[in-house]
């Protein structure tokens, strides 16, 4: 016998929350139109998709790779296994940014490592004064990228092949932000949650997880303009020792901001030309 979507609801044991977002994908509906018809009953072609989407799930396949989607920042970015899946403490360093911004004059930012590009595109939809540029070493990442920026019709960002500061000449920026790989090699965490399926270059970052934000930091003052403001996302555990790399490369104001489950997420500085 066929269920009805509160039933199918029910009988999924994953977090409530990935069960409606399959459950919407494989019948095309919204959220409200799940809270409306909950005890309509499932059609045998929705019933099946459904239970082909779970089945997915329950192999470990992420949630928004299944659905080819994640929201970020109120917006929408498509997601392949070609890139780091948007998380929510991420837009910390939006929100950086978007204080950081001077809105009286045309501000430079850079985000390197832009992945699906939810931050970078995240900015220049929320600051159109802003010239955002994006780096990204991975190929099929940047083509992702792209994808999102013409999905959202970026006109302000450009998006460039490049590892860390390598493409970028002598240009310089108001802002640079940053979520790098910063878990180390061998952590046990790589093998919970999505991490198993994401790109392992969007993740590892040496034996103490810090070798890309320890070249991203030491670099960065040739990168920003006087008075700019660095800001990287971070491990847990790595606040203390990204404070000191922002003061051993001379940044003035560091600081660490908290994500809403109060751990320290990002540090940052400001670079004063003296
Ligand atoms: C943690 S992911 C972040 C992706 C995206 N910014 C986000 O927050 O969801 C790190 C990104 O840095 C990129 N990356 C790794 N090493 C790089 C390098 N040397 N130069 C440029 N990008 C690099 C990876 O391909 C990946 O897309």
């Amino acid at each position: 016998m066929l269920p009805t979507i509160a039933q199918a609801l029910a009988a999924v044991r994953f977090d409530a929350v990935d069960v409606r977002v399959l459950l919407r994908h494989a019948c095309g509906v919204d959220d409200a139109y799940l809270i409306a018809h909950a005890d309509d009953k499932l059609s045998a072609e929705h019933s099946a998709a459904f239970a082909a989407l779970v089945a997915r799930r329950a192999a470990g396949e992420p949630v928004a790779y299944i659905v080819g989607t994640r929201e970020f920042f109120s917006l929408e970015f498509k997601v392949t296994p070609a890139v780091l899946i948007p998380r929510p403490e991420t837009e910390l360093l939006v929100e950086f940014a978007l204080e950081s911004i001077d809105v009286e004059r045309a501000c430079s930012v850079l985000d390197l490592g832009t992945g699906s590009g939810c931050i970078a595109i995240s900015i220049a939809k929320n600051c159109p004064g802003a010239k955002v540029v994006a780096i990204e070493q991975s190929a099929a990442a940047l083509a992702i990228a792209r994808e999102n920026a013409a999905l959202h019709a970026t006109v302000n960002l450009e998006l460039i092949a490049s590892d860390w500061y390598s493409a970028l000449g002598g240009r310089r920026f108001d802002v640079i932000v940053a979520n790098p790989p910063y878990v180390a090699a061998g952590d046990p965490h790589l093998s919970e949650g999505d991490l198993p399926a994401e790109p392992v270059a969007a993740l590892v970052a040496g034996d103490d997880g810090l070798d890309c934000i320890r070249a991203i930091v030491q670099a960065a003052p040739r990168y920003l303009n006087p008075d700019g403001w660095l800001a990287i996302e971070h491990g847990y555990d790595q606040a203390e020792r990204c404070r000191e790399l922002l003061r051993a490369a001379g940044f003035h104001e560091v600081f660490s901001r908290e994500d809403l489950a109060g751990i320290e997420r990002i540090s940052g500085g400001q670079w004063r030309a003296s």
